[in-house]
């Protein structure tokens, strides 16, 4: 029920001179429900009826009387309304009843495409701990745009293009064997590279390969293919872990033959200046650095790569928006992406593309260096956080069946619930009895909330079909778990719009607490069945919400725990 609107053509009756759809403005939610649902400030009717807003409050809850509300009472200048309770369980929770997991999504995006740049991990590099919240945090934008109805597309931008590569080629052939490779992946690559890196006779050569590799020689190419597999296979291992997919694993280097296009317009929109023998666009009016196009020696670059992908995104795509979920480090490069972009004469540059940035990850308090050594690789991280799981779990719930798979729901879970709870631009430190608890804002705490929700429902003997007593939900607890329910369709609104998947993590976590206060408070199975079905319908409603939430953040919701 819109009961803004209900209020809002209740008082318009009444007072005659305003419409609803401007009384429905003014209309506030109370800071305290003790107050009332909804308050209507009497102020600004006091100048048009030329009376005191008191006397205008006390004359109106005489005479207004809107359809799902109790009482209506006048307090000094308001007039607060308190909703029908019963009324109000029973339209919110038959809607979830009736919804399913559909409840909270919508059609907004019909139509329309989002392309997603996450993790974009770059070649020979294991994945670490930094490359969670791209991947989760674009994991989560995909989940929550295609449940609002957009197509998703969902892109590794890999970083598979650079001299490193000519260098691991060429200390690959003089010092590497398939074999070591294939048994020790990525590793193995990265100490062939600095082995080259450091020799100074390999200098040439590795430039020589390079340039075969960006010839697209044959021999060239095929162990870079491979390079590239071996990478990605490692990768795959995580993505698999943690349930996350792409559409398009389009890298660097697939813009390899789709340079010349770029810098063809950009020397005809008469762009590109030269400096010190490069070619760079100017963006000092705009208070930035120079765009650095063409090296010297002709050689692209980063910038001059993303250029050509957001072109060929958006005629391949024909995206509505384009988001790149990358560290706010590189905060400078969209920002010089998107101006290139804008004086080439796109305009959609300015309001289509959008840089999604997010803060550094730290570890139990150290800041991760490669050179110090203090890198943990997530693949290591998820494989404890799942043991450590399991351990809680072997002494928590010793007789609970198919243990691997919860602790790995919950392992899992942990982590990536830790990574989205708190908003994306600030920092984050990962501790393990932070991540890994059972209280608190936590993961395992949200996840267990919903396995108590099904223990609840598999133990009760009641079909949630037929007579309910709404009223039996007219307590605060209920009342208040109701309150967040109706809330999520918002939720998931407004996190879409603000790109923001920890609004969705929050809203879990503070549902399970409220149900939690619910359900010490009261017996769910006491009195007439109709009472104990209302509460068991609350239950219901309350799962299925804290599943739908959960998965839009890309956490499992096992059933038992
Ligand atoms: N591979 C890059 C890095 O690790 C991130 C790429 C982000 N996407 C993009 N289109 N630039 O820093």
């Amino acid at each position: 029920m819109d009961y803004k609107n209900k209020i809002a053509e209740a008082v318009a009756a009444a007072v005659e001179t305003e419409t609803p759809e401007n009384l429905a403005q003014w209309i506030e939610i109370p800071p305290d429900r003790a107050m009332g649902d909804y308050a209507f400030p009497c102020f600004k009717l006091a100048r048009i009826l030329r009376k005191a807003p008191p006397v205008i409050a006390a004359d109106l809850a005489a005479r207004v009387r809107p359809e799902g509300f109790s009482r209506v009472e006048a307090v000094g200048g308001y007039l607060n309304f308190f909703v029908e309770k019963g009324g109000f369980a029973a339209g919110v929770l038959s809607r979830i009843l009736s919804e399913g997991e559909r409840y909270g999504s919508s059609d907004r995006g019909q139509g329309r495409v989002v392309c997603i740049d996450y993790s974009s991990i770059n070649i020979a590099k294991r994945f670490h701990i930094g490359h969670l919240s791209t991947t989760m945090i674009g994991n989560a934008l995909y989940k929550i745009y295609t449940f609002c109805g957009y197509r998703c597309v969902g892109i590794n931008h890999l970083g598979d293009w650079g001299t490193q590569f000519g260098k691991m080629i060429a200390g690959f052939l003089r010092w590497g064997s398939r074999e070591q490779v294939e048994k020790d992946g990525v590793d193995e690559l990265v100490r062939l590279y600095v082995m080259a890196d450091k020799d100074p006779d390999m200098q040439e050569e590795g430039r020589a390969w390079f340039k075969k590799i960006e010839e697209g020689d044959a021999q060239a190419m095929e162990i870079f293919r491979w390079f590239k597999e071996i990478t990605l296979r490692d990768a795959e291992r995580v993505y698999a872990k943690l349930g996350v997919r792409f559409d398009s694993y389009a890298g660097e280097s697939f813009y390899n033959d789709k340079m010349g296009r770029v810098i063809d317009e950009l020397k005809a929109k008469n762009l590109l200046v030269e400096s010190n023998g490069a070619q760079v666009v100017m963006l000092d009016e705009y208070g930035l650095p120079p765009a650095l196009i063409l090296k010297a020696d002709g050689a692209t670059l980063y910038v001059t790569r993303d250029l050509a992908a957001a072109l060929y995104r958006r005629d391949t795509y024909h995206f509505d928006k384009c988001l790149y979920v990358v560290a706010y480090q590189q905060d400078m490069h969209f920002r010089q992406l998107f101006k290139v972009l804008e004086l080439m004469g796109y305009e959609w540059a300015a309001t289509d593309l959008e840089h999604v940035s997010f803060g550094m990850v730290s570890y139990e308090g150290e800041t991760l260096s490669t050179r110090r050594g203090h890198v943990v690789y997530l693949d290591d991280l998820l494989d404890r956080s799942v043991e450590k799981a399991r351990a809680i779990i072997e002494e928590k719930s010793p007789d609970l069946e198919n243990k691997d798979a919860v602790a790995a729901s919950v392992g899992i879970g942990s982590v990536v619930f830790f990574t989205l709870l708190n908003s994306r631009i600030k920092d984050i430190d990962f501790w393990w009895d932070r991540a890994l608890n059972f209280d608190g804002e936590t993961g395992p705490y949200t996840q267990y909330t919903h396995a108590r929700c099904c223990s609840v429902l598999r133990k009760a003997d009641l079909p949630l079909e037929g007579e309910t007593d709404w009223s039996a939900l007219s307590d605060e607890e209920a009342q208040s778990v109701i309150t967040e329910l109706a809330r999520f369709g918002e939720v998931v609104s407004d996190a879409l719009e603000r790109n923001e998947p920890s609004i969705v993590t929050r809203f879990t976590v503070g549902l399970a607490q409220k149900y939690n206060a619910y359900y010490f408070a009261h017996r769910i199975l006491d009195g007439a069945p109709e009472q104990s079905r209302a509460r068991l319908i609350l239950t219901e409603a309350v799962r299925t919400v804290l599943k739908t939430g959960l998965s839009l953040i890309g956490v499992d919701a096992p059933e038992r725990m």
